[in-house]
C-alpha cells in the first residue's frame, strides 16, 4: 500500500501502516513523516549505525518505563524477540510450548528451532484469542511455556491465562506483535506474563522497517536473552548480575541486534502511537456500534478489563444463517461495491503440511517435528473452534486517520451487500 508523502513540497511514495486498506481513499494517515526522516538523517550523519547506540539505549529505557517492566532489549525483528524470550525461559529439546493455532507462524517457530515441540490449542471463536481451558487440556509434564497472542490488537483473557500459568507453574509469554499500547485491567500488555515480545515489522503499529523488542522483570530471563542475541554489546551493560561474568564480553556469539536506524524510526513512531491508537480505536468503535443494524455481522468479543491497542487488523464475525447469505456471497457482494473484505489472513497452523506431516528439522531424524522421532502431527478437524472462526472472521479496512464519515461509508456498503 502506498500513499503520497509531502515534505517541504517534495512528494514521495511511502509505505503506510494500513497494510490491508481496502478503500485507501478513506484513510489520510501517513506512516512516514518528517520526524522519521530527520531521525534517520541525524543518526546517519552521526554514524550511529551499529550496536547499542544512544538512540537504541534511550528507546529501550523508554519502552521499559512505558510498559512498566524492569528490562527491555531491542532485536532485529519480532521473531528474534520471541527466540530470545524462549531462550531466556530455558526452552529447549524435550520441552513443549503451547500457543493458539490461529497465530502467525513466527509465534512458535523460534521455540521449534530451539528444539521444543509446538503444541497448538484452540481459541475462543468470539474473540479469536487463546482459549485457556483448551490450553489447560494440552499441558503435559513437558510444557515449558504458554503463549497468549494479543491477535489483531485484541487482548487475551489474561486473568485466566495467568491463573493457569500460576497454578501449573508454567511461564506465560505474551506475543504483543499486533497490540502495541494495549492494556489489561490498567496494566500494559507485555508486562503481565514472564516476558512480552513485540514486532516492529514495516506494517506494524510501530514500525522500525524490521525490528522487535522484548521486556521482562526477570533478571535471569533478561540476561539469557542478552546472552543469546546481543554478542559483545553485553559487556558490563546489560548483564546486571555476576552469574554470566565469565561469558562476557562475547556471550554465546549469536547476534540478533536491531539496526539502530530502524530503532530511530520506531522511536519517532512511538511518539505517535497514542494518536494512532486513538484514531484507529474511535473508527473501529464507530463501525462496531453500527454493526447492530446489520443482522449477521457482529464485533469480536472484548474481555472485561481489556483495552485494545495497535489494532493490527479489524476482524468482525459473519453469521451466514442470521444474514441469510453465505459468507462467499456476502464477500462477493461487498467486493462488487468496492469493499474488499479480507478472509483468513493467517492460515490455522495445523493446516500447514509442516505441522500435519512433520519435518526432519535437524536432519538425520532429529528434532521435535520428526515423525521418526515420535511426532504424530495434526489433521483438519483438530481445532473446531479455530476452524469455525477462520470461516466467519472477515477483515474490514483498518483505517488510521479516516476521512469524515468513512465509518458511515463502510457501514452503508456492508448494509447494501448484506441486503
Ligand atoms: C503474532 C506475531 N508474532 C510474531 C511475529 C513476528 O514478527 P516479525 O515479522 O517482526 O519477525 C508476527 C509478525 O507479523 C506476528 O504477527
Amino acid at each position: 500500500m502506498t500513499q503520497d508523502y509531502t515534505d517541504s513540497g517534495s512528494i514521495q511514495r511511502t509505505f503506510v501502516q494500513t497494510a490491508q486498506a481496502a478503500l485507501p481513499e478513506l484513510d489520510q494517515w501517513s506512516q512516514i513523516t518528517k520526524a522519521e526522516v530527520d531521525m534517520v538523517a541525524d543518526m546517519t550523519r552521526r554514524n550511529e549505525l551499529s550496536g547499542g547506540t544512544p538512540v537504541v539505549r534511550d528507546f529501550e529505557q523508554r519502552w521499559a518505563a512505558w510498559i512498566g517492566s524492569r528490562f527491555a532489549v531491542t532485536v532485529m525483528n519480532g521473531t528474534s524477540a520471541l527466540y530470545s524470550a524462549y531462550f531466556g525461559l530455558g526452552v529447549g529439546p524435550g520441552d513443549e510450548v503451547i500457543c493458539p493455532v490461529n497465530t502467525w507462524i513466527c509465534t512458535i517457530a523460534p521455540a521449534m528451532l530451539l528444539g521444543a515441540k509446538p503444541v497448538f490449542c484452540d481459541v475462543d471463536p468470539e474473540s479469536l484469542l487463546i482459549d485457556p481451558d483448551d490450553a489447560r487440556r494440552r499441558i503435559t509434564p513437558n510444557t515449558r511455556c504458554i503463549v497468549p497472542v494479543h491477535l489483531w490488537g485484541n487482548v487475551c483473557d489474561m486473568d485466566a491465562a495467568l491463573a493457569l500459568g500460576r497454578e501449573q507453574g508454567i511461564p506465560i509469554l505474551e506475543d504483543c506483535s499486533h497490540a502495541h499500547g494495549a492494556k489489561y485491567k490498567g496494566r500494559m500488555c507485555g508486562s503481565l506474563g514472564a516476558a512480552g515480545c513485540w514486532s516492529f515489522q514495516g506494517s506494524k503499529p510501530i514500525s522500525a522497517g524490521e525490528g522487535g523488542i522484548l521486556t521482562t522483570d526477570d533478571v535471569d530471563l533478561f540476561e539469557r536473552a542478552c546472552l543469546v542475541g546481543q554478542v559483545n554489546r553485553i559487556a558490563g551493560i546489560d548483564l546486571v548480575g555476576a552469574k554470566y561474568a565469565e561469558l562476557q564480553p562475547l556471550g554465546l556469539g549469536m547476534k540478533f541486534r536491531a539496526h539502530p536506524l530502524g530503532i530511530g524510526i520506531a522511536s519517532a513512531q512511538l511518539d505517535k502511537l497514542e494518536e494512532l491508537n486513538r484514531r484507529r480505536g474511535a473508527y473501529i468503535a464507530e463501525v462496531e456500534a453500527g454493526l447492530k443494524d446489520i443482522p449477521g455481522l457482529r464485533p469480536c468479543r472484548v474481555y472485561d478489563g481489556a483495552e485494545r491497542g495497535g489494532f493490527y487488523g479489524f476482524p468482525v464475525l459473519h453469521d451466514p444463517d442470521v444474514m441469510g447469505k453465505s459468507t462467499e456471497a456476502f464477500v462477493a457482494a461487498a467486493a462488487a461495491l468496492g469493499l474488499n473484505l479480507g478472509r483468513k489472513r493467517y492460515p490455522n497452523l495445523h493446516e500447514l503440511p509442516l505441522f500435519q506431516k512433520g519435518f526432519d528439522l535437524f536432519t538425520r531424524n532429529r528434532g521435535p517435528l520428526c515423525p521418526e522421532n515420535g511426532y504424530t502431527g495434526y489433521k483438519p478437524g483438530d481445532f473446531p473452534k479455530a476452524e469455525l472462526a477462520a470461516e466467519r472472521a472477515l477483515f474490514l479496512p483498518e483505517l488510521s486517520d479516516p476521512v469524515a464519515n468513512a465509518a458511515g461509508v463502510i457501514l452503508e456498503t456492508l448494509q447494501t451487500a448484506a441486503g
